[in-house]
């Protein structure tokens, strides 16, 4: 195996190497799993699907909550929800997994990317300000965007790394220009802003499930709302939309967007264990921090005050000058090392899976994106595997 193949993302790591961010099933999974089996309840209705969901909008703090297949599967129904239609525009943040850019295009709309804050590499809100107060015309009804004429409809906040983005500035405008909000959460689970948990303080909230997330199902989502039409809705359009489940009749195109039972029953066991999970992230983050914060060139992920983050995929930033490696050849030596670290997504308003013309410049993101390194944060982590992470880095950096 060479080691491009051992770094495939989801692949599991050969035993010699310290994973990114490795699942963690160490409570009941199995038990809960051998009863879908035993009891031939593994498709897509049974009680651990309406259990894992009642856990997630319970954690949430939101009155409802819709499993799904995937988090891009919940996102794309929670822009259906929110009435995003063909030609829209959707504000989204440009520093981000690419699956909310895609969904904003599954249903025909336009991703308009929204810089990131330098401080906790979050969409920034003054430039969510700057772009509708200078770049839009309102007229009291619907917000335009002035140079392509399209309608903005949405804003689409993405919580990266298991930190908050600055939420009430950006729910401020969203209300005054009469915008939905739906929060990617999928990185933010048992991160909360203000108090509050993440996914429960826009219009609707996504989370996904898959492998590297803080619990996982192997690949699952969840929609979550207080909105009860919404809710209806969402569990209509995820089940193929079917009005008569006797004589099959659909009276709208609905999707095969339901999680199994099976996957539920993961996610009730992991659910269990997200308190324990979260600690230990902390504690990873914690460790890192004492650790490194003498590294010349090194900045430290930090927590507003206004924020707790799980800190689910620790990502310092290397600044090249200071600290005589850049982040790329830090990355390739790490590897060399055994340990997978890995950059940032290339920033959305960068992809080439998207047309960035009706975005403002997000020059921040492209710094984060020069500079920032993932290294390995999975729930399991032992000590020591960190002290080796941190030994080798200290060996690297400021040589
Ligand atoms: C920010 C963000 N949004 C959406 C997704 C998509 O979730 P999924 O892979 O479950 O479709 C992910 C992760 O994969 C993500 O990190």
């Amino acid at each position: 195996m060479n080691t491009t193949e051992k770094l495939a993302p989801g692949a599991p790591p050969s035993a010699d190497f310290i994973p990114l961010i490795v699942p963690e099933i160490c409570g009941n999974e199995w038990k809960y799993i051998k009863e879908c089996l035993d009891t031939n309840w593994v498709s897509s209705v049974g009680s651990y699907v309406d259990q894992f969901e009642r856990m997630t909008a319970e954690r949430a703090g939101t009155k409802f909550a819709i499993a799904t297949v995937n988090g891009t599967a919940a996102l794309h129904i929670a822009l259906l929800l929110a009435g995003v239609q063909a030609e829209d525009e959707v504000l989204v943040s440009t520093l981000t997994f690419i699956a909310p850019a895609n969904a904003i295009r599954y249903v025909g709309a336009r991703p308009v990317f929204i810089d990131a804050e330098p401080k906790f590499l979050q969409m920034d809100p003054a430039c969510v300000a700057e772009f509708i107060e200078r770049d839009c015309r309102w007229d009291g009804v619907e917000l335009r965007n002035r140079r392509t004429g399209r309608r903005v409809k949405a804003i689409l906040p993405v919580h990266i790394l298991g930190h908050p983005v600055d939420l009430d500035p950006i729910m401020e405008l969203a209300s005054k220009y009469s915008l939905q909000v739906i929060e990617d959460a999928t990185e933010g689970l048992g991160a909360r802003y203000r108090g509050r948990n993440l996914g429960s303080i826009g219009d609707v909230g996504c989370f996904s499930f898959n492998g590297n997330k803080i619990i996982t199902t192997g690949g699952g989502g969840m929609l979550v709302t207080n909105n009860a039409e919404w809710a209806a809705r969402a569990r209509y359009l995820t089940t193929q939309a079917k009005d008569d489940p006797i004589e099959y009749v659909h009276n709208a195109v609905g999707y095969n967007y339901r999680l199994t039972n099976l996957l539920a029953a993961m996610g009730c066991a992991q659910m269990e264990q997200l308190d324990e999970f979260v600690e230990a992230k902390r504690r990873i983050a914690t460790s890192y921090r004492e650790s490194l914060a003498d590294l010349p060139g090194v900045r430290l992920p930090e927590e507003a005050e206004w924020a707790f983050s799980t800190f689910w995929m620790y990502t310092p930033l290397i600044d090249e000058k200071q600290s005589g490696i850049d982040s790329r050849q830090l990355l390739r030596k790490l590897n060399e090392n055994k340990i997978q670290a890995r950059p940032l997504w290339q920033p959305m308003h960068r992809s080439p899976a998207h047309d960035s013309a009706g975005s403002p410049p997000c020059p921040v993101a492209d710094a984060i994106h020069r500079q920032a390194i993932s290294l390995p944060s999975s729930v399991g982590l032992s000590a020591s595997s960190q002290r080796q992470v941190i030994a080798v880095l200290a060996g690297l950096i400021g040589q």
